[in-house]
């Protein structure tokens, strides 16, 4: 089985905190800072932007993995890169131009990541693969978190799977919502090697082995 990163959702952080929440994760053994984006349009929910990407980038080392649930992304990416995002990830369903918006992620010396909702099929994103650092299947109806594992996004992470190894790839195929030991399992088994957690995490009162027991091979 591959050894998977763990992406910690500060969305289910104590924002009140959010600097020791984050060095806490970090310590825990996380491998990138998970930020949720949300603009009210896309999804219902309103979370973060910029200032807050800014003012975490200095107190981790890890890279800032930035989840962008928002219309129209294009407006938003050169405010994101300048904040310190390393990766910056933008939903095919709100990008009409979707190869133009990765260019202008990956031209700003950022990595560019394409998400796709549970209902949309991965048909959607062959065209756009090759040009990506990472994929991101929801696994989970964007917009909150602490939501139940939608099981059939499993068949979709064997197929993204299928075509990073046949086109001999370096993507990763990251997993975001109702990520807990048990559905860690389930998407590792089907090749993700990224897994998003906000609540498994943050709602733990030991974060080090939350972290420990989603990235466990047992
Ligand atoms: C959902 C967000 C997720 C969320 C995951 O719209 O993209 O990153 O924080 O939360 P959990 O792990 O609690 O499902
Ligand atoms: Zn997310």
């Amino acid at each position: 089985m591959i050894m998977v990163k763990i992406a910690p959702s500060i969305l289910s952080a104590n924002f009140a905190k959010l600097a020791e929440e984050i060095k806490d994760v970090e310590k825990g053994g996380a491998d990138y800072i998970h930020i949720d984006i949300m603009d009210g349009h896309f999804v219902p929910n309103i979370t973060m932007g910029p200032l807050i990407v800014e003012a975490i980038r200095p107190i981790t080392k890890l890279p800032l993995d930035v989840h962008l649930m928002i219309e129209n992304p294009d407006q938003f990416i050169d405010a994101f890169a300048k904040a310190g995002a390393d990766y910056i990830s933008v939903h095919v369903e709100a990008c009409p131009h979707l190869h133009r918006t990765i260019q202008h992620i990956r031209q700003l010396g950022i990595k560019p990541g394409v998400v796709i909702n549970p209902a949309t099929p991965v048909e959607s994103i062959k065209e756009i693969i090759n040009d990506v650092d990472l994929v991101l299947l929801m696994t989970v109806n964007p917009g909150f978190g602490g939501q139940t594992f939608i099981e059939s996004v499993l068949t979709k992470i064997e197929k993204v799977k299928q075509i990073v190894d046949e086109r001999n790839l370096d993507v990763e195929i990251e997993v975001d919502g109702g990520v807990n030991p048990t559905t860690a399992k389930l998407c590792k088994q089907a090749g993700a090697n990224v897994l998003v957690a906000g609540s498994n995490i943050y709602q733990s009162s030991d974060r080090k082995k939350a972290i420990e027991l989603l990235k466990s091979e047992e």
